[in-house]
């Protein structure tokens, strides 16, 4: 079953307090941040000076790095995760780039209940997260902090022999794929859903939808 009471909440925030520094040098290594930001490059996202972005379950700030390496300059960025640990590696990652440390706000919560209003945001992050939520309750609530016709860059673990590894070891749980687009459908168009070259290793574990707020 997916991830979604309390304790499972204390449970997921303590893992990352704990593995926070490791899965950041990890993803480091493995070039998770080029692959990411290579792949927003390509989407050439209509993102203005103005814009504002969310990176729901935001870890060590690896997505929203990749953001900015991809080109991006929105007016702000709000990223948030519930373990502070992994917040404080991301403050220290965004303090060693000054538009990013302006213009960030780093903010624990929980991406069930974000404490924004109805159609804030121009564009939301979410990779690796909805795995220890309901996948329902997660994309409804990215939907609603995003403005009609805005997208959701989705990035979530595929079913796959290295996905299963890091279920054991992460202590989360797979969304099938026909699911996730079942459950985009309600408050999505899906855009696309791309894979990443093989012969980058988040194409072992990670596929991508690119999906549009209906
Ligand atoms: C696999 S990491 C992914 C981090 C980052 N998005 C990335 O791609 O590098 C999963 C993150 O989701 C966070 N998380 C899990 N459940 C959450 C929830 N309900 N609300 C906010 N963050 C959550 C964890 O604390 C952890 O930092």
């Amino acid at each position: 079953m997916p991830k979604d009471g309390r304790n499972d909440k204390v449970k997921t925030q303590g893992l990352y307090d704990r593995i926070a520094d490791v899965q950041n040098l990890a993803m480091k290594i493995n070039g998770y941040r080029s692959s990411v930001a290579k792949y927003l490059r390509s989407l050439n996202l209509d993102i203005k000076e103005d814009s504002l972005v969310l990176d729901a379950g935001c870890g060590t700030g690896l997505v929203t790095l990749a953001f900015q390496e991809a080109g991006y300059r929105p007016n702000r960025i709000e990223a948030v995760d519930l373990s502070h640990r992994s917040l404080s590696v991301a403050r220290a990652e965004f303090r060693q780039r000054r538009r990013l440390s302006q213009r960030t706000d780093v903010v624990q919560s929980n991406v069930l209940t974000l404490p924004f209003a109805d159609e804030t945001f121009d564009m939301v992050l979410m990779c690796g997260v909805l795995e220890y939520t309901p996948l329902d309750d997660g994309l409804r609530e990215a939907a609603r902090v995003l403005k009609h016709g805005a997208p959701l860059v989705f990035l979530p673990v595929k079913p796959s022999i290295v996905g299963s590894v890091l279920e054991l070891l992460y202590n989360f749980k797979i969304h099938p794929v026909a699911k996730v687009r079942e459950a985009a459908e309600r408050y999505f168009n899906i855009v696309g859903n791309h894979e990443f070259p093989i012969t980058e290793p988040i194409a072992w574990s990670k596929t991508i939808f690119l999906l549009e707020k209906k």
